[in-house]
């Protein structure tokens, strides 16, 4: 959604990541964003403006100087036009050269004549080779960047085209995608709050190797942490597994059982604004953990009893607390039963909002990308949503949050 209908002038330098850059304005346009290519001379010796132009539908601009639709712009001040309109101008990959230029406001080109004229934020990816990044002309650069606010997304270390081996690589798409996203929702409804968001099932250890565990994926955790994100909150993603790509932005946490759960929430509590709890906490765990694997004797009728015990509830730990977050919010997986269920479990755990699911049908819950939930509040009223994407129930459920912040007034903590 944050992508859609959005105008980003795509600035390309000469880099052999020009490759990624294709890859991305592809991602950006099959997102719903307007993408215009701006391409740098260097960059023409990589790639051509109709690779670009067939990934976006859109022409792409080369030339400061000719005024026709070969690289040319529309007319001769279109370039403050393109700049006016834009909500966002990406410079990826960026080099060295390009980097200075926009450090020192030179305008030579009509990438940075552009960037001149642009009054939206600015996101560049620095790219180069063979220790040119940690260069202090370089560093001094992006320094100046920074401190008028553009973003600076960190470069990945590996192997360059140069044999060498550092720090300078144009990160993947889905990286850039997210810096983007991020920067697009940095003035959204949740600028300035925090948010904790947990996923995943727990995993209660038997012994080394062993432990017990539920059908929950942790991908309706993962996409309201990214929903959070795009809303311009701060957010903390407390998972029990690292299988997920981690939204960008988001300062992640790995805590397995429910024991580390509640430790890292706790954690958190002082500055958190908002706790979603999207975690399939486990109520029970091995009432020890064994030091060693546990071996089987040669008897083949040997049996093996597992002693339980409770484990904390975290919601209702946490929302009970002086400092507990202005905001809680439960999931409340049911297989029978579901609304009464939610309703009490509301209730119960001192619950803002609670989103209730029912775990029996094949096309929502546990494991799928889909989900269809019923958002219950603390006046009782009932928000049905039909069967949709993870990202859109967490779109709607952050849209909710967000109406509870504004309308008790708060302020971020
Ligand atoms: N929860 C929690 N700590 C627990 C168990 C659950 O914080 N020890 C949270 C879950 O993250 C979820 C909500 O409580 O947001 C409801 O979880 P659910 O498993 O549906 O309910 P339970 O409280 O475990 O009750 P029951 O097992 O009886 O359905």
């Amino acid at each position: 959604m944050i992508l859609e209908n959005k105008r980003i002038i795509l600035g390309v330098t000469g880099s052999i990541a020009v490759y990624k850059a294709v890859d991305l304005a592809s991602k950006l346009t099959q997102a719903g964003a307007q993408v215009d290519v701006v391409m740098t001379e260097a960059a023409l010796r990589f790639v051509t403006p109709l690779t670009f132009q067939s990934v976006t539908g859109r022409p792409v601009y080369t030339d400061l100087w000719q005024t026709d639709h070969s690289g040319g712009l529309p007319t001769h001040i279109a370039h403050i036009g393109l700049g006016e309109g834009a909500d966002l101008l990406v410079v990826a990959p960026a080099t060295a050269n390009t980097i200075a230029k926009l450090a020192h406001g030179l305008a030579d080109d009509l990438l940075s004549v552009i960037a001149l004229a642009a009054r939206c934020l600015l996101v560049i990816a620095p790219t180069m080779d063979g220790g040119m990044y940690e260069h202090p002309a370089t560093q001094a650069n992006l320094e100046l960047l920074r401190e008028r606010g553009a973003i600076i997304i960190e470069p990945d270390e590996g192997r360059f085209a140069s044999g060498l081996i550092g720090k300078g690589r144009l990160p993947e798409t889905l990286t850039l995608i997210g810096a983007i996203r991020q920067t697009l929702g940095s003035n959204g409804s949740l600028a300035g709050y925090k948010v904790v968001v947990t996923a995943g099932g727990t995993q209660e250890a038997i012994d080394p190797v062993r432990f017990i565990t539920n059908r929950s994926s942790g991908k309706q955790g993962y996409a309201l942490a990214q929903a959070a994100l795009d809303a311009g909150a701060k957010v903390t993603l407390i998972s029990t597994a690292n299988t997920l790509s981690i939204p960008y932005g988001a300062e992640f946490v790995l805590a397995p059982s429910a024991a580390d759960l509640l430790a890292a929430v706790q954690v958190q509590l002082a500055d958190t604004d908002v706790l979603i709890m999207a975690a399939a906490v486990a109520d029970f765990r091995p009432t020890a953990t064994a030091e060693h694997k546990i071996k089987k004797s040669d008897d083949p009728d040997e049996g093996l009893t597992l002693s339980l015990v409770r484990t904390v509830d975290i919601l209702a730990t946490i929302s009970h607390l002086p400092q507990r977050p202005k905001v809680v919010v439960g999931f409340a997986a049911e297989s029978q039963d579901l609304l009464i269920n939610a309703q009490s479990k509301l209730t119960r755990k001192k619950l803002d909002l609670i989103v209730a699911n029912d775990i029996s049908a094949i096309d929502a819950g546990f494991q799928v990308d889909t989900n269809r939930v019923v958002i219950i509040d603390t006046e009782g009223h009932q928000e049905r949503l039909d069967l949709m994407t993870k990202t859109q129930v967490s779109e709607h459920i952050i849209q909710r949050i967000s109406s509870l912040l504004q309308s008790s007034a708060s302020h971020p903590a």
